[in-house]
């Protein structure tokens, strides 16, 4: 079996903790894309784990982690994670952390490239993490990358920082800063890969092999479908493919492997970075924002910034539904939404002074739009930590019944607090169908 997890927004919609929460049931846990750009939180038994890189699963010591070959790996950020898991009591083993010899890496420059590019935005900036993820896509792009593969054997690593950096350092002194030095890059890098070789692997054979014996696995997105780089919000998006055909070629599986899609979608939206966000709440709404942000800690798990809050967009949900095919929805941070009298729903954009209902391509458009609301009654009662769907007050379940018939999609998981076991399992889900498969694979195996 195998089940993709993708989020359905602009990122931070919890996958964290539902990944966590499936990945109980799975044997392989495996990240397609992206880099330390996401920031997954964490929460099990009393500790908060914030994991950039690395899987979710990595906290659960008799999974095994897959970093694939659509990732941007940056060896200082890799080793730092391992470090600080296992200053947390996780004991991370090259049997149980498998790193593609496809992905690219992220080299120093990449950084301040990722710099020079903002600043040479200026206020049309994108607002990326600045962690060198764009450049280090651009050079795979542009057949100039770095493989994890290639930098195995120094003289190739030393050749193509050096061949690479001559032009970087170029673009980097237009913007008035140092130019770097290919040796010091080197020798900062070298040790790094070697650290990282016992766990290099032929990351497709390993997967495929896992599939054949019977494995379960849990391909793990990062950032959303709408910071993807052909169907996000272009060019406010990052450089690699979330959605789930990008987890098909980021992980080396073919599609027909894929059993399900579940799309994680939160109660309401963030956005962190720079770009169209219709449903954004502000100015009289900018204090609903604020509550937003403190009861759900709307707060770049990597970079620290505020997130921009805004109301559920159930144009931009359904089509992140129909690019994905999401078989089922995880519904996060229900409880972050207790103490309001309304809540609105955006269910169609005015554009021109004509309702429209799909998601623009462009900027522009999605910039001028004015979205159409549904209100809905608050419940303005704790749902936290509740963990049957009947258990929960009326509005609230008229709200969830609300989204999932405007994105028609139904939902699976509900999620009501940050801990595990703050968590409803929809009964007749296709979640609990898969959760019971899982179950009796369990049984069957053991
Ligand atoms: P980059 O991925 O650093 O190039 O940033 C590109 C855009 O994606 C920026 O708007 C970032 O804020 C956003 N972004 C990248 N990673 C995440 C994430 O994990 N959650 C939310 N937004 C993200």
């Amino acid at each position: 079996m195998i089940v993709v997890v993708i989020g359905a927004q602009w990122g931070d919609e919890g996958k964290g903790k539902v990944v966590d929460l499936l990945s109980d049931r799975f044997d392989i846990v495996v990240r397609y894309q992206g880099g330390h750009n996401a920031g997954h939180s964490v929460h099990v038994g009393g500790k908060s784990f914030v994991l950039r890189l690395l899987p979710s699963g990595i906290i659960h010591e008799d999974k095994i982690c897959v970093l694939g070959n659509g990732m941007v790996i940056d060896p200082k950020a890799f080793f730092e994670e391992i470090e600080q898991l296992e200053q947390q009591g996780i004991s991370i083993t090259s049997e149980r952390l498998k790193v593609s010899s496809r992905a690219h890496l992220i080299m120093p420059y990449h950084r301040a490239l990722d710099h020079t590019s903002e600043e040479r935005l200026g206020n049309e900036k994108i607002g990326t993490t600045l962690r060198g993820i764009g450049p280090a896509y651009e050079d795979k792009a542009g057949r100039r990358g770095i493989r994890v593969a290639d930098a195995l054997w120094p003289e190739v690593l030393r050749r193509k920082i050096e061949r690479n950096l001559e032009e970087a350092n170029r673009i980097i002194v237009l913007f008035g800063r140092e130019p770097l030095r290919s040796n010091e890059i080197f020798d900062e890098v070298s040790p790094l890969i070697e650290r990282m070789r016992p766990f290099v692997c032929e990351t497709a054979d390993f997967l495929a092999k896992a599939k054949k014996e019977g494995k379960r696995i849990l391909l793990e997105g990062a950032q959303a479908t709408l910071l993807d780089v052909d169907h996000g919000t272009y060019p406010y998006v990052t450089s690699s493919n979330p959605t789930a055909g990008g987890a098909c070629v980021g992980a080396g599986i073919p599609p027909h492997y894929i059993t399900g899609v579940l799309g994680i979608v939160r109660t309401y939206a963030t956005r962190v970075g720079e770009g169209p966000f219709p449903t954004e709440m502000l100015g009289e709404e900018e204090h609903i924002a604020h509550l937003i942000r403190q009861r759900g800690n709307e707060y770049g798990s990597v970079t620290r910034r505020p997130r921009r809050c805004g109301w559920f967009d159930a144009v931009a949900t359904r089509y992140a539904a129909n690019l994905n095919g999401f078989d089922s929805i995880a519904l996060t941070k229900l409880d972050v939404l207790d103490e309001l009298d309304e809540i609105k729903v955006c269910v169609g954009y005015e554009l021109n002074g004509k309702r429209i209902d799909h998601f623009p391509a462009s900027v522009h458009e999605l910039r001028s739009v004015k979205p159409i609301y549904e209100s809905l009654r608050g419940w303005r009662t704790s749902t936290l930590g509740i963990k049957r769907f009947e258990d929960l007050p009326k509005e609230a379940r008229d709200y969830i019944e609300f989204i999932s018939t405007s994105i028609g999609v139904n939902v699976g998981v509900i999620s009501t607090g940050p801990e595990r076991e703050q968590t409803i399992i929809v009964k007749d889900s296709v979640v609990e169908e898969w959760l019971n498969h899982l179950k009796t694979l369990e049984t069957a195996f053991l």
